[in-house]
């Protein structure tokens, strides 16, 4: 499908609409006037063909009780073929209404108060919610940023596996808001420190479809195979590949028989939520039917992140703009251009522009913005022209 007209036929105007990004800017940013560039949802509606399922299971108008429709794995089972060549096995899913309630569950379930818990920032701000709601001891092992490229730092976590008592590791891969798809031989040298200091691991790969370079994404799965690394649960969704997020229907694949059966244990005493009807429908059939749609969706991303780059760089050369590697969550260093003034002063105040602040993610990231690219090119260009005028001073 052409881009042009894929904007055309999935571009939605969101405003009046219940959507967070759009409709709780006073709520979130105590501002209502702006362009909203913030939280992980796209404002191109799903695939038609998905559409279609939905309502012909709308028509049905009962929406009782329910089991995962028929045929949902393979579908699934395809999608992964086709796309990353990782093999998952049924019997090792289990299902949740998304990716953080997941995240709280597993940390329920596998770690007891004071447990200490790594992860490496900057990272998703959930991880560290999920870690010290439950009263964990929340460990850091900082991405290395060589010149906004962004490295694990084996070294330091090695020296954290010897000196502490970490229980359990949180990955994020890719990688939100640094943008990195991690390459299988990084994976494997994170995996073998993992079963060499008996670390269990969550992967975190929400947003394994949403990648942008030619390399295809490696997930936890098929490295921990190769090392026979068994400690490893791996958390998923369709939810931002084709957004779907309000759907609530996110997945756990636990290919380790004891771990399996220790959370339906404690799932059976602390957990009673049913499956979501509509969410499955909606990702059994993208999974099957919407390639092409994402294949167009990735194209814009791609454009829009090209044209930030382009346009950024030409007005200000010191510009630090991370390389994107995966997710449509570009991340920027403003720290040579803000001429001291605050980040929110410059990007909220006068570009008018909600973003996320680098701060969320890591406290000494506060002059870095995350910018939601899942949009059209004519609002990020928008974007892009308020916050130059604004760091030009002409705003
Ligand atoms: C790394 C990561 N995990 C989880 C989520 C949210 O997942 P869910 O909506 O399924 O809870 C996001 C959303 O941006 C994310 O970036």
């Amino acid at each position: 499908m052409k881009k042009e007209t894929f904007i055309d036929n999935y571009y939605r105007e969101r405003h009046n609409s219940d959507s967070l990004k759009w409709d709780a800017l006073s709520e979130r940013f105590g501002q209502a006037d702006l362009l909203p560039l913030w939280v992980a949802d796209s404002d191109f509606s799903t695939d038609q063909h998905v559409k279609e399922a939905l309502i012909t299971r709308i028509e049905h108008g009962i929406f009782g009780y329910s089991k995962t429709p028929k045929d949902y794995v393979t579908a699934y089972q395809g999608w992964l073929d086709r796309h990353e060549q990782t093999q998952v096995k049924e019997e090792w899913l289990r299902f949740s209404t998304g990716v953080v309630q997941a995240l709280y569950d597993l940390i329920a379930c596998f770690t007891q108060e004071s447990d200490q818990i790594l992860i490496q920032p900057p990272v998703y701000y959930p991880f560290y919610h999920a870690i010290e709601d439950q009263n964990r001891q929340l460990i850091q092992a900082p991405l290395v940023n060589k010149d906004e490229h962004y490295y694990m730092d084996f070294n330091a976590l090695e020296a954290l596996f010897t000196t502490k008592e970490i229980k359990l590791f949180i990955l994020c891969s890719p990688h939100n808001p640094v943008g990195r798809v991690w390459r299988k031989e990084e994976l494997h040298r994170l995996f073998s420190l993992c079963k060499a200091y008996n670390v269990l691991v969550i992967s975190d790969e929400i947003h394994s479809d949403l990648i942008l370079t030619n390399r295809p994404f490696v997930s936890a799965l098929t490295v921990a195979k190769e090392l026979e690394f068994e400690q490893l649960i791996v958390c998923n969704a369709p939810s931002k590949t084709f957004n779907f997020a309000g759907l609530l229907n996110a997945h756990m694949w636990f290919p380790n028989v004891q771990l399996r059966e220790a959370f339906d244990h404690w799932a059976s005493t602390h957990r009673q939520t049913e499956l979501s009807v509509l969410g499955q429908v909606a990702a059994k059939t993208a999974y099957t039917k919407s390639d092409e749609w994402l294949a167009t969706f990735l194209e814009i991303v791609r454009e829009n992140e090209q044209y930030i780059r382009n346009e950024l760089t030409a007005a200000f050369p010191d510009i630090a703009i991370s390389p994107l590697e995966g997710t449509y969550l570009m991340w920027i260093n403003l720290a040579d251009v803000l001429n001291g003034e605050a980040v929110k002063t410059l990007v909220q105040e006068k570009a008018k522009l909600a973003i996320d602040f680098g701060e969320w993610f890591a406290k000494e990231y506060d002059t870095y913005i995350r910018i939601n690219l899942a949009t059209k090119p004519e609002l990020i260009h928008q974007a892009i022209r308020q916050l130059i005028a604004a760091i030009k001073g002409e705003r």
